[in-house]
């Protein structure tokens, strides 16, 4: 089957030809209607799994996918062939990603039905992102808090979790690297900075003198540059990265928990994410598609940046 993967850690995504998964014992076979991109399939392509899990090559990226079920494995009984489903797949050994025309996938894991309302090439673009925004706003934003600052916004994550937020009545600042108003704002966000063009401590002590009420910053990879944001929280307050960079002992110092998110992936997730879907609550935000064959060159535009919303692989 036809494929985008890797031949060695770090090696550059092409185009391969990969032998069609089998699936073994609670496993169903899922033929791929479409897979989405996120900064984690080249992060592990990078070998951020390598200690963790066993690699094997050549490796097929992706983790997100939508598609139908086409046979079950031994014992599995979830799913039936002709189901449309979701999810998110890291494998053991890691390599038989979903970015091909097949995945195979445990049907224990992050797999539920995909949403009603949506194409399966929508649908694809949402498990890692929406998962991460639902599963942000359970640790930080059902605490009461009225303000959210989000670094990054413009993104995958933070195009759900405007949303998600702004559906929570939290008053959305949006961080973004451009002129990303008014997508912003179709998103729920109060107030949208270009951090290019306005300093982000000026505009946020404006609003909130006493600062934010909450932070999720998707954009910085170390503490000095978490901090920056951080240091717009309130006393009191929240601050959260997806990048590892909080320091949550200097913070508490300053009377601001720190914490550094980390998706665990489930069904039970995709099922709530489905249901803010198709309740409409949320819009999934594809930017763009791409045809599996010119996966390569996606991945390698997206890696480079300037995201907005999400990007699908169609097989
Ligand atoms: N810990 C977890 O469980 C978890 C889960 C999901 C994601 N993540 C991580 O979270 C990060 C975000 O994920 P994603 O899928 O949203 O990535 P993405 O789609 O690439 O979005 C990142 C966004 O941040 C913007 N940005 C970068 N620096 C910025 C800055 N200083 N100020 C404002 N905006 C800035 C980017 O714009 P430009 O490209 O134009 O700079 C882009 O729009 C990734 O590193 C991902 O690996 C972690």
């Amino acid at each position: 089957m036809r494929a985008v993967g890797v031949r060695e850690t770090k090696g550059r995504p092409e185009l391969l030809e990969a032998a069609r998964p089998v699936p073994d014992e609670g496993e169903v076979l899922v033929k791929v209607g479409a897979a989405g991109i996120n900064p984690l399939d080249w992060k592990i392509a990078d070998g951020m799994l390598e200690g963790a899990l066993p690699y094997s090559f050549p490796l097929v990226m992706g983790v997100d996918f939508a598609g139908v079920v086409e046979s079950n494995g031994p014992q599995a009984r979830r799913f039936q062939p002709g189901d449309g489903v979701y999810g998110q797949v890291i494998s053991d050994p890691v390599g038989r990603g979903t970015w091909a025309e097949y995945v195979v996938v445990n049907e224990a894991a992050a797999v539920a039905a995909a949403p009603s309302s949506l194409s399966l090439t929508a649908a694809a673009a949402a498990p890692t992102a929406g998962m991460t925004a639902l599963g942000i706003i359970d640790v930080a934003a059902l605490r009461g808090y009225e303000s959210l600052l989000i670094i990054g916004a413009a993104g995958g994550v933070g195009s759900f979790l405007t949303q998600l937020a702004a559906a929570h009545d939290l008053r959305v600042v949006a961080a973004t690297h451009g002129h990303d108003e008014q997508r912003m704002a179709s998103f729920g966000a109060a107030l949208t900075v270009d951090v290019r063009e306005r300093a982000l401590v000026d505009a946020v002590r404006t609003e909130y003198p006493r600062g934010v009420d909450a932070l999720v910053d998707l954009a910085s990879a170390t503490p000095d540059a978490f901090d920056a944001g951080a240091a717009l929280v309130r006393d009191g307050g929240v601050a959260v990265s997806t990048l590892g960079a909080a320091t949550p002992d200097a913070l508490y110092e300053r009377g601001v928990e720190g914490l550094n998110f980390q998706l665990a992936a489930s069904a039970d997730l995709l099922v709530r994410l489905a249901q803010e879907i198709d309740g409409g609550r949320v819009t999934v935000p594809v930017e763009s598609e791409a045809p599996l064959e010119r996966g390569p060159d996606a991945v390698a535009r997206h890696r480079a940046g300037g995201n907005r919303g999400k990007t699908v692989l169609v097989p």
